[in-house]
């Protein structure tokens, strides 16, 4: 990957540019999955920040830098609208990012609280970064909605960093979630609830859900997120109503880029993008 680290003026930005997605590592590629299912005739660019992951445990500020060097990457390559696919980043940075660079579209993502609390779930776990848990985001979304529900926030540090590894993760994954779930076990109100607030986590619903001992219904909020961006593109006249390579040329490009530019971490990011973890 070239590194580009400039804020120079922009080419004209239309239709055919690509949209840039961007994490602290891996976890964006869940979100990824249901973006390009849901938008087929877009390309993608997704940076991954995996030399510098998890953004979990760092300080608001430490994410709002490293967030600008993967705003530029993408910047450059000209897409047309960027997703923080990270929960994390989104809560720490978003704003700051919007205003350093006005002449993009920015989405994030959000623990899907209101998704769990809309479908009628009175108990529900939020897994979700230390810093995510932390930050007043989060605060105002609890109250918003502890009337309706118990809401139970659960911290993973460490977590997305096991997750980084990939399927070779899997068997410190299984020993850490045994350990964090132990004290959830003793909870009189059985769980009806999980929200995944942590983009990593998605690769390991699964797990999550047999250590849990519940099958408690799980929510992401990657759909209500891409449904916004095809408004927002919609509203900006930069949705693909067609593909641009000609008939025989594949219909959809996507590609990763990563701060940590090895020929093994492009390739796992390839295959969770095609596989998830069943790549195993
Ligand atoms: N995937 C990210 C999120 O959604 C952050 C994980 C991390 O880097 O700590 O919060």
């Amino acid at each position: 990957m070239d590194e580009i680290g400039v804020k120079g003026a922009r080419e004209v930005i239309d239709q055919k540019c690509p949209i840039g997605v961007f994490d602290s590592g891996v976890g964006g590629i869940s979100t990824l999955r249901t973006l390009a299912k849901m938008l087929p005739l877009e390309d993608f660019i997704f940076y991954g920040d995996s030399a510098n992951a998890p953004y979990g445990e760092k300080t608001s500020e430490q994410v709002y830098e490293l967030t600008q060097h993967a705003v530029e990457q993408l910047r450059a390559r000209n897409v047309k609208a960027i997703v923080i696919a990270c929960n994390t980043a989104t809560s720490a940075a978003k704003p700051e990012l919007m205003k350093r660079y006005p002449d993009i579209p920015f989405l994030g993502i959000e623990p899907a609280l209101k998704l769990a609390v809309d479908s009628g779930k009175k108990n529900i776990l939020v897994l979700a970064t230390p810093l995510t848990l932390s930050l007043d985001k989060f605060r105002r979304q609890v109250a918003r909605f502890s009337d309706q529900a118990t809401i139970h926030p659960l911290p993973c540090p460490g977590l997305a960093a096991l997750i980084e590894r990939g399927p070779a993760g899997l068997p410190s994954i299984e020993h850490y979630l045994d350990e964090l779930f132990k004290p959830l076990h003793d909870t009189e109100k059985p769980l009806d609830g999980v929200v995944l607030g942590c983009t990593h986590y998605p690769f390991i619903a699964d797990v999550i859900e047999k250590h849990l001992g519940s099958h408690a219904e799980m929510f992401t909020g990657f759909e209500g997120l891409g449904r916004y961006l095809t408004k927002q593109l919609v509203d900006r006249g930069l949705l693909r109503t067609q593909t641009f390579g000609g008939p025989l040329a594949p219909t959809q490009q996507v590609e990763f880029l990563s701060s940590n530019n090895t020929a093994e971490e492009l390739s796992l990011y390839r295959s969770l993008f095609e596989r998830g973890f069943s790549a195993s």
